[in-house]
């Protein structure tokens, strides 16, 4: 019997409370190999410890030190296997001998041309939200928390890091010890190895990256340490000691991963001129809310990426003021909508906050609705308690909460409890939490900055004529809100567009990825070529995903976009390829 969603685990009887990794990475055979060592507490007198696991070869397993006979349970296409392992009451510790297999799904093995610097091998993990299984056999769960430690042994010439103390040098013999004395669900668990070097940033932050583009990301990341230093002046202290960036190839799936003290970031933030830092402002605000308060069920993600946006708007406010932040807003509320656009139609049900994701991957709730629905949502409570009682709840919320996880229900009852209660009748959390669409007293972005692109795209619509649009003082943003507000375009309008902006061939994947959107929407086939480059370079799905399933809507797309998969999917991470494989099989071409 199952006690979550996603687990076999019966961590309610039985829970792991410590890890002792010994991993060796051999990238010819693409392989991690070694033993899992798990102390457990048996609090129920289980006499059976459940672990999960998937495409991970288990090849003995011990029990205080004595080989056991171990049983795997039946094989599920997305949760893997149960790894049964018999136990008594006086059981401290399991271990668990085994190989991970090429295709472990949280792993990506690059080959040197797939790197910055084309020179050296590497490897990184993503186990958000059930891969940590792929890599690691464990209670592979959100509420159950553990402590680790590690002995990875790489080859010489990388260094290796993972979401705990890390070092800021190679180790000439290749083995590194890592230690994470913080309790941290296993999502949380990685693991990079590769040719990096480190620069500090400042007090306690620092960047990671291939020595040939280190130099830019500690330009672009300059604003990191005062990052840290807002965070803690609006929410309490940043507990995990450092707070460092590795800057990982092309192909890392994800715009950023909160791995404690070591975020994860794609390099296609590095943009040359600070504008998509908020990413690091988001995945720094994941040390509170995430990795010290954490969703309980992946039901509940919209606890852990609403109030990351709501706290990363926090941040970029406080360091490059409220306009800024407002603009940033305003671009997640058009996302927002164009997300409720589709899904109302599609799948009204995902558009709650808290999910039903019986029998389903937890990835499927991976919309802008956990994100920005959640954000507008804290940001309601905001308007109606006003913002110091707010904020005064927020630093109780994270204190009290520390290390433990967070269910829809028991936030419910606490935010009642400590602050609506005084504001009787003010916001309707039913329908907020557990109604579809948009509430409508969701609050309204006010950004100067979005009526002037506005305006632009009006006076473009009537003429036509690309000059009109006045471009001046124009950053990233003002590109993205700018193409995502075009109305359909002729062949010859987007060429002249093109014309005067140069779009096709852009270094900015933010941008890259909208225009190449559009191109796809209206039929300019002249920037095919060039966003066939891109779709074979980047491999953050985000940016793959706009343009895979506009190109599927037309049979001659679909072909051209099986084509680019067939190339590019042997550069992509499993998470991206599994989406993309996903988009064409379904797809339904006029
Ligand atoms: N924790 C997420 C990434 C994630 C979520 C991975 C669910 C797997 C399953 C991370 O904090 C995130 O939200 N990243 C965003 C960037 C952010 C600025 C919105 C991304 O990767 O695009
Ligand atoms: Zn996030």
């Amino acid at each position: 019997m199952k006690v979550e969603n996603h687990s076999f685990s019966n961590y309610k009887e039985v829970a792991v409370t410590h890890l002792s990794l010994n991993l060796k990475a051999d990238f010819d055979k693409k392989e991690l190999q070694g033993t899992a060592t798990l102390k457990i507490k048996n609090t129920a007198g289980a006499k059976q410890l459940i672990l999960d696991h998937k495409t991970l070869k288990v090849d003995n397993v011990a029990v205080d030190n004595k080989d056991v006979q171990f049983e795997i349970g039946p094989l599920d296409s997305i949760l893997g296997a149960a790894l049964i392992i018999p136990i008594t009451a006086e059981t401290k510790e399991v271990s668990v001998a085994y190989h991970t297999l090429p295709e472990s799904e949280a792993l990506q093995w690059l080959s040197p041309e797939q790197t910055h610097d084309k020179k050296h091998p590497f490897l990184f993990s993503q186990s958000q939200a059930i891969l940590a299984r792929t890599w690691i056999p464990l209670q592979d769960c959100p509420a159950v928390r553990f402590i680790y430690d590690a002995t990875i042994e790489v080859p010489p010439h990388l260094m290796a890091m993972m979401s705990a103390e890390n070092p800021t040098a190679k180790r000439k013999d290749g083995k590194y010890t890592f230690k994470q004395t913080k309790p941290i669900p296993s999502y949380l668990m990685a693991l990079a190895v590769g040719d990096v070097e480190f620069t500090s940033l400042g007090r306690n932050s620092g960047v990671y990256a291939e020595p040939g583009m280190l130099k830019k990301c500690v330009w672009e990341l300059a604003d990191m340490q005062g990052m840290i230093d807002s965070a803690e002046a609006l929410y309490g202290p940043y507990v995990w000691g450092r707070y460092d960036v590795l800057v990982l190839p092309p192909s890392f799936p994800f715009g950023g991963m909160e791995n404690p003290v070591l975020t994860f970031a794609t390099p296609t933030i590095i943009a040359g001129d600070r504008s998509l830092v908020s990413l690091v402002a988001h995945e720094l605000a994941h040390s509170w809310s995430g990795n010290l308060v954490t969703n309980e069920t992946w039901s509940d993600f919209w606890l852990n990426e609403g109030f990351t946006v709501y706290f990363e708007q926090r941040i970029m406010e406080k360091i490059y003021g409220h306009d800024y932040a407002e603009m940033l807003a305003g671009i997640g509320r058009g996302e927002l909508q164009h997300t409720l656009d589709d899904m109302m139609q599609e799948a009204p049900d995902d558009t709650k906050l808290f999910l039903n994701l019986d029998g389903r991957n937890p990835d499927d709730g991976v919309t802008d609705i956990a994100y920005e629905k959640g954000r507008f949502f804290l940001r309601r409570i905001e308007e109606v308690v006003g913002r110091s009682a707010w904020d005064a709840f927020l630093n109780d919320y994270f204190k009290t909460y520390t290390f433990k996880t967070m269910n829809t229900t028991k936030f419910v009852a606490y935010l009642n409890e400590k602050l609506l209660n005084k504001h009787p009748g003010k916001i309707d959390l039913d329908t907020w939490i557990y109604g579809t669409g948009l509430p409508k007293d969701a609050p309204v972005v006010n950004s100067k900055e979005w009526q002037r692109v506005k305006d632009a795209i009006a006076l473009y619509t009537k003429s036509k004529n690309p000059t009109d649009i006045d471009t001046k003082g124009y950053t990233t943003h003002h590109w993205l809100f700018l193409l995502r507000g075009m109305p359909l375009l002729s062949v010859d309008e987007m060429a002249a567009l093109d014309k005067t902006f140069s779009f096709t061939g852009i270094g900015n994947a933010e941008v890259a990825c909208v225009w190449y959107t559009l191109s796809v929407k209206n039929g300019y086939d002249a920037a095919f070529p060039e966003m066939a480059t891109f779709l074979k370079s980047v491999g953050r799905r985000k940016f793959l995903l706009p343009i895979y399933k506009n190109l599927v809507k037309t049979s001659k797309g679909k072909a051209l976009a099986e084509q680019i998969f067939s190339e590019a999917r042997k550069g992509y991470h499993a998470v991206a390829a599994g989406s993309i494989a996903d988009i064409i099989r379904e797809a339904q071409p006029k």
